[in-house]
């Protein structure tokens, strides 16, 4: 049976610490298994900067003494640690589950190393069986969903959800992912889409995947 996916979410999580060198600026992606590293990242040498990819990210940190600056105020990052939604072999992903994924791809951009931290579940042969997340201005919500619709989506809007840059996402199933990048580009050139949830223009440099039996794996590209 072995361990579930929280203890293997905090497994992940625990090994990314080895990546946290002193005085880099460190950035720190958003969702449950980041809220595990930074449950952890006391124990890690310290970063001179941080900075959170998402508003939820940035308060954890500031509970736990952690203060957070702008990229703007930073000349990049050193290290970028994120989950991910779905992940392959060829270090791309899929995010967006938690709706942050914009200011989570202009991170990994800026980032020279970008790690992945995920539970076993995550890793897929071909990435689409979670929907790709579309981030969209509210102005250009009905026009884009039929643009997606022509691609081959049904997207779907995320009721009751606003990203923290006041814009929409449409969950898109249905998509047939033959060629990441190539999907990333044609939805990322609708106007009006703000970004996607695939990443594989930038992909993951390093992913550490935890199983169930807390053998974590380590990918490098
Ligand atoms: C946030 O927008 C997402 O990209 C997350 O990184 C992704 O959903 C992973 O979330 P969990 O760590 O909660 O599985």
């Amino acid at each position: 049976m072995g361990i579930d996916a929280a203890a293997q979410k905090q497994l992940a999580a625990r090994a990314a610490l080895a990546f946290v060198k002193e005085g880099m600026t460190l950035g720190i992606g958003t969702g449950s298994t980041v809220d595990a590293f930074i449950e952890v990242l006391a124990e890690a040498p310290r970063a001179a900067r941080h900075v959170a990819s998402s508003e939820r990210s940035a308060a954890r940190l500031a509970e736990r003494g952690f203060d957070c600056v702008g990229l703007n105020d930073t000349d990049g990052l050193d290290l970028y640690v994120d989950g991910a939604d779905e992940y392959t072999e060829r270090f791309t992903l899929l995010k967006g589950g938690g709706g942050a994924h914009v200011r989570e791809k202009v991170l990994a951009a800026a980032a020279r190393s970008f790690v992945v931290i995920a539970d076993a579940s995550k890793k897929v042969d071909v990435l689409g069986a979670f929907p790709v997340a579309v981030e969209v201005l509210p102005l250009a919500r009905s026009a884009v969903a039929r643009k997606l619709a022509a691609l081959g989506a049904r997207p779907d809007l995320r009721t009751g959800f606003t990203t923290d840059e006041g814009n929409l996402i449409l969950d898109c199933a249905g998509f047939a992912i033959t060629d990441a990048a190539e999907l990333e580009r044609d939805i990322c050139a609708l106007p009006g889409v703000v970004d996607c949830g695939i990443c594989a223009l930038r992909p993951a440099d390093v992913i550490l995947a935890a199983g169930p039996d807390g053998e974590v794996i380590k990918l490098v590209r």
